[in-house]
């Protein structure tokens, strides 16, 4: 930045470049994420666009203000409908709690603008069914933030198996576990615990947290046609913050499900917010007749990868340290050797995503292919019910 004269200069990388106006609804964990991938994309990746932080929208004029100060914003708003009335705004990028995205991305589709929107991505597959209505008739770019599908040693591994090494597949397993509603104090409802409120969230850890593990999923291993689940509430009443009363909880804490992958492979998933000392532990393995791979968002820059047709004396499983240059991503980076980190799955999603606007290619996972995702787990929470196999249509 230089401060001679008293006016901001855009970077080098960016001069000349077509400008994209980006209107971001909500502060919170991911309107951090994203900011900063909009500030940083075209310092590492030569984008097709000029991204420019237009303006933030979040209800409480104060905190939106110091936040858009924070983080370069040239304006701030307090109704996203104003947001999307403006003009001069290209893109609205919906980072509100899950029953603020199908209102907002149906307007903003509606207005022409093109909609980023966080996962999942409506609160039930109905709703995200109107949601991709909206995006295809109005037939503008439409992305999701299903960002692990962005990490390096994850997309080495869709490499990997596109490249046919694993042969058939026969497994897949997944897990995201965390540990922070244990206790029966915690309210439910309001800033920062809207997750616990069901009419907010939709679902509990199915649409939260599964909702990563099978987008993931269907994207490396296929689409699933049906599963088999169980879920569980283990604390029933809560206090909610905007009511005062204690109130019935109506989330899932806890949810696991078997499925049937359309390939003839077996999964099982878990998921739940009750495993004592795990904060956010995604993992995920896959085993066919050749290969098997295994990953660790706690120690995401690693691929785990045993071939059983390596030499059979030093045959065993590598431990893969993903920071080449020919790795996916990493020449952007540093040097080899070096680690990248979480935001920077933000910065390889918002990047292609310029790229395919640019080159007028769908950016995945679009708004349908997110939908996929819900009706995953709509049959889950149904089959949880019902105790049957449910198919998924
Ligand atoms: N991709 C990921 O890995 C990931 C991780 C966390 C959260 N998420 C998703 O991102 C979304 C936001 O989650 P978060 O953790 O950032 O939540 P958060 O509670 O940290 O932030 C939510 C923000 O939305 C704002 N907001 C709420 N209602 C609003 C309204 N009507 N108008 C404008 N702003 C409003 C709040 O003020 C707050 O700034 C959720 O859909 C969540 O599922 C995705």
């Amino acid at each position: 930045m230089g401060i001679a004269g008293g006016r901001t200069q855009r970077s080098g990388n960016s001069m000349g470049k077509k400008q994209l106006n980006i209107g971001l609804v909500g502060y919170g964990f991911m309107g951090r994420t994203h900011s900063n991938a909009f500030l940083q994309a075209g310092r590492y990746f030569d984008l097709p666009f000029e991204p420019v932080l237009k303006s933030v929208c979040a209800r409480n004029a104060g905190r939106v203000q110091s936040f858009a100060a924070n983080w370069g914003y040239e304006s701030w708003e307090t109704d996203w409908r104003r947001l999307i009335e403006r003009k001069d705004i290209d893109l609205i990028d919906i980072a509100g709690p899950n029953d603020t995205h199908a209102e907002i991305a149906i307007a903003a589709a509606a207005a022409g603008k093109m909609v980023m929107c966080e996962k999942p991505l409506g609160r039930n597959a109905v709703e995200s069914t109107s949601m991709v209505d909206a995006v295809e008739r109005a037939g503008v770019a439409n992305m999701v933030w299903y960002n692990y599908r962005r990490v390096p040693a994850v997309v080495l591994l869709k490499q990997l198996l596109d490249e046919g090494r694993f042969g058939r597949i026969f497994h897949y397993r997944a897990r995201f576990l965390q540990d922070w509603t244990i206790s029966e104090d915690l309210p439910q409802g309001g800033e920062g615990l809207w997750r616990l409120d069901v009419a907010v969230a939709g679902s509990g850890v199915t649409g939260d947290l599964l909702a990563h593990n099978i987008d993931t999923a269907m994207w490396l291993n296929g689409p699933i046609e049906e599963v088999t689940a169980m879920t569980e509430t283990f604390i029933k009443e809560r206090r909610h913050n905007l009511t005062g009363r204690v109130e019935p909880v109506g989330i899932d804490d806890a949810s696991a499900f078997l499925c049937r992958f359309s390939n003839g492979s077996l999964a099982n998933f878990e998921a739940t917010r009750y495993a004592r000392g795990h904060k956010a532990l995604y993992t995920l393995e896959i085993n066919g007749e050749h290969a098997s791979a295994f990953w660790d968002l706690h120690d995401l820059h690693r691929l785990q990868y045993f071939d059983h047709r390596d030499e059979g004396r030093t045959r065993g499983w590598r431990s893969i340290h993903i920071t080449d240059g020919d790795h996916p991503y990493m020449k952007h980076w540093w040097v080899p050797g070096l680690q990248i980190g979480y935001e920077h799955t933000f910065i390889h999603q918002f990047a292609d995503f310029l790229d395919a606007v640019g080159a007028g290619r769908e950016a995945a996972p679009t708004f349908r292919d997110a939908l996929a995702t819900d009706l995953v787990t709509d049959a889950v929470l149904k089959s949880a019910k019902t105790r049957q196999w449910e198919s998924i249509n």
